[in-house]
């Protein structure tokens, strides 16, 4: 029998502690997955997070995690402006890696790390695994069948209103420092494009392919947020509108907006319009499609009505039991590609090159709005 796989935490923030280390000190997976480290520059919190969880080894120290931690795999649940760097010090160790979302900000950062992957034999997952999704492969099958004829544009992006200064996860309680959102403000890693809108991009562009070009129109809209009682000014945009162009006369709009949220997750599945119909979220011309797990999906107390939470979560691989009642249950699922890939050499559909791809989309839509022009795109996946 093959040897759990040791792995480590990096960030234990919001994120990790509602999700991943939960899911990750699970009694069912002590055959496949060992938590053996955390690491994270604050002190008290992952000294805390490392003793209400039973991980054995707590470190504030990402080089000393690295070198003493004695993982095999990590998730990388840091800000997002720290990624590439984590990353290739990560690969340089030997380590695998799951990214939580977007890897780098750059796509020369996204070639850097494949390169280094590919060079040392290691692999990569990058967050989010949307085309694990029953219902986007169902779409994407229904679009190939021309089930709504021949598609001419398609719609999706990610909505916020007030965004990730309102978790209440944040305020950890007595004696330990609340945990900072103003990363998700600031400039390289912030706003909403590298953190939500690469739902809907890694769903459309798995559904419909690699894009070709981009044009954008970007800026700030909300100039302060709080937290704490203290303000944090916007650095990176929180507007962006950006037309992406598939080729053949296939166009969509993908957006990033500080307006509130106001169908949910719909638009990070899309809307597809064809000459014959339009597919929404998880409709086929307004009735609800069916796509495998659905009956499954339907029994969630959120009668699988959302398609990026509730029942639909239940449906990705390996969320199963406990897995149920624990949250970001896709992004769980995401670091199982990791651990199944590296022990049972499945590979993924989440794959760096896919997500290499977004990254490209987001840095031409900031690059088309800063200069008015079109941008042409290079990777495909
Ligand atoms: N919060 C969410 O809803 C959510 C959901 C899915 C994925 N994500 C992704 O997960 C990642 C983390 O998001 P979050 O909301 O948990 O962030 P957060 O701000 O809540 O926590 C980040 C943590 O990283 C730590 N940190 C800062 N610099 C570090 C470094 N150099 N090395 C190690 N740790 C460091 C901070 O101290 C903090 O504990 C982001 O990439 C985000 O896009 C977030």
């Amino acid at each position: 029998m093959k040897a759990p796989l040791k792995f480590g935490v990096v960030g234990c923030g919001t994120v990790s502690l509602r999700g991943l280390i939960p899911h990750l000190a699970e009694k069912d997976l002590a055959d496949r997955v060992q938590l053996t480290a955390l690491c994270d520059p604050i002190a008290d919190r992952v000294e805390h997070a490392a003793h209400a969880y039973g991980v054995p080894q707590a470190f504030t120290s990402y080089e000393e995690f690295l070198e003493k931690g004695g993982v095999d795999a990590i998730t990388i649940a840091s800000p997002i402006g720290v990624h590439f760097e984590q990353g290739m010090k990560a690969l340089e160790a030997g380590k695998h890696i799951h990214f939580n979302k977007t890897m780098s900000v750059t796509t020369e950062e996204s070639d850097k790390l494949i390169d280094l992957a590919a060079k040392k034999g290691l692999k990569i997952v990058s967050s989010p695994g949307e085309m694990l999704r029953p219902h986007n492969i169902a779409v994407k099958k229904m679009l190939a069948d021309g089930v709504i004829g021949d598609v001419t544009w398609a719609l999706a992006g990610a909505a916020f209103g007030s965004y990730h200064e309102d978790e209440p996860e944040r305020d950890l309680g007595t004696g330990l420092t609340p945990i900072d959102p103003s990363w998700y403000f600031r400039k390289p890693g912030g706003g909403p494009l590298f953190d939500m809108t690469v739902y809907a991009l890694h769903g459309m562009t798995g559904i419909l392919g690699p894009a070709r070009a981009v044009t954008a129109l970007s800026g700030i809209r909300i100039p302060e947020r709080r937290f704490a009682e203290r303000v944090i000014p916007t650095e990176a945009d929180d507007n962006t509108l950006m037309l992406l162009d598939f080729g053949d006369g296939l166009f969509a709009m993908v957006y990033g907006t500080a307006a509130g949220a106001v169908k949910n997750s719909l638009d990070f599945s899309g809307t597809y319009y064809g000459t014959r119909g339009k597919i929404e979220g998880l409709k086929l011309n307004g009735e609800y499609f069916d796509y495998p797990g659905r009956d499954i999906a339907v029994t969630a107390p959120d009668g699988g009505t959302q398609p990026g939470f509730g029942g639909n979560e239940w449906i990705l691989p390996n969320i199963e039991g406990a897995h149920r009642q624990i949250g970001e249950q896709h992004v769980f699922a995401d670091i199982m590609q990791l651990v199944d890939w590296v022990r049972d050499g499945k590979q993924s559909v989440a794959t760096a090159e896919h997500a290499r791809h977004v990254v490209e989309i987001v840095e031409a839509a900031y690059k088309s709005a800063a200069t008015g022009q079109r941008q042409a795109l290079r990777t495909i996946f």
